[in-house]
């Protein structure tokens, strides 16, 4: 036999040396959550996660920046008192994310601080835009007057120090538009991470339970994309580099490991992926039961997402990967 692929299996330094993808700390975003409360409590949704408080969360994102973690996202649970049908809470300067952001950035200047826009959290429709009811009874997700808020929502974050913004709420259009207010209030340095192809799906189930903010009335499938879809992936990815998206990202990632390798042909942009809470929760579960082993599931599950094509993860377990790569 004149081939023998096995020979580049027979010792761990062997195969070290053809390893063809590595996981580092450098390459993930750490998605932590923030209320308005004093104390952190535990997510029963995310085993493992936590609603933290603005305190909290700036310990928790300084634990995982010592351990190498370069960037966290926010995600805010919002009092429903605050929601309003207009989400007019979401460009509050003095909101939550403002105040978290500040905090972070005051205590981790070179950590890179992250926000998703999208008006969710906000809105009393828990829809990522404007709703309208039409007389038919059916709701309509309103495409342009939503990007008008997400606007003022991204400008607000980056006045309160952001240095990118991730608009994740799929409306046609916001990218440029987005761009272009960011520029006008003096902000072009603050970068735009694009959810491009973010699918309708339901492994984002234990994140709304965790936000409280799963839509009251219809769903989001005129809004996100259809999971049996891949080549609107690469409309919506030259789009969002035409429009000036700075990064783009594929969410979910175990399932659309396609559609981040076909993104990774279409375009030079960087590409993330986001391995949602769904993923997450699925991986906890079966850890938890004793059935597979949380680490080397984890490691697999994240090395295929890099191999199919993304430079950069987002993952709750993103903290965990640092850490066990410090204890070698
Ligand atoms: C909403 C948003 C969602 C997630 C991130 N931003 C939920 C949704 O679109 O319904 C999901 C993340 C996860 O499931 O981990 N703008």
């Amino acid at each position: 036999m004149l081939q023998r692929p096995r020979r580049n299996r027979k010792s761990a330094a062997i195969r070290n040396l053809v390893r063809e993808t590595s996981l580092d700390a450098g390459d993930f975003i750490y998605p932590l959550f923030v209320h308005e409360s004093d104390e952190d409590v535990a997510i029963e949704s995310m085993p493992g996660c936590t609603r933290w408080s603005v305190e909290g969360l700036v310990k928790e994102a300084g634990e995982a920046y010592a351990l190498g973690v370069p960037a966290v996202v926010i995600f805010p649970a919002v009092a429903d008192a605050l929601k309003t049908s207009q989400a007019d809470e979401s460009y509050n300067a003095n909101g939550l994310v403002p105040r978290a952001i500040k905090a972070l950035k005051s205590a981790y200047p070179e950590l890179c601080v992250i926000t998703d826009v999208a008006l969710d959290p906000y809105n009393s429709d828990g829809h990522d835009g404007l709703v309208k009811q039409r007389e038919d009874g059916e709701l309509e997700i309103l495409n342009d007057e939503t990007v008008e808020v997400l606007c003022k929502q991204a400008v607000s974050h980056a006045v309160a120090g952001a240095d990118i913004v991730s608009p994740s709420d799929m409306m046609d259009g916001r990218v440029e538009a987005l761009r272009c207010a960011l520029d006008a209030a003096g902000f072009p340095d603050v970068s735009i991470l694009s959810y491009t192809a973010k699918y309708a799906s339901a492994y984002y189930g234990p994140f709304r339970g965790a936000l409280d903010s799963a839509p009251k009335a219809g769903d989001k499938k005129t809004y996100q994309m259809d999971y049996a879809n891949s080549r609107e992936a690469v409309r919506e990815a030259l789009l969002d580099e035409a429009e000036g998206a700075d990064m783009i990202m594929v969410k979910p990632a175990g399932a659309y490991l396609d559609i981040i390798a076909q993104l990774r042909e279409a375009t030079t942009l960087p590409i993330s992926a986001y391995q949602v809470s769904g993923e997450y929760l699925m991986i906890k579960a079966a850890a938890a039961g004793g059935w597979v082993d949380e680490k080397a599931v984890v490691l697999e599950s994240l090395t295929g997402i890099k191999r199919a094509g993304a430079d950069f993860i987002l993952s709750y377990f993103a903290k965990d990967v640092a850490r066990w790569q410090k204890e070698g």
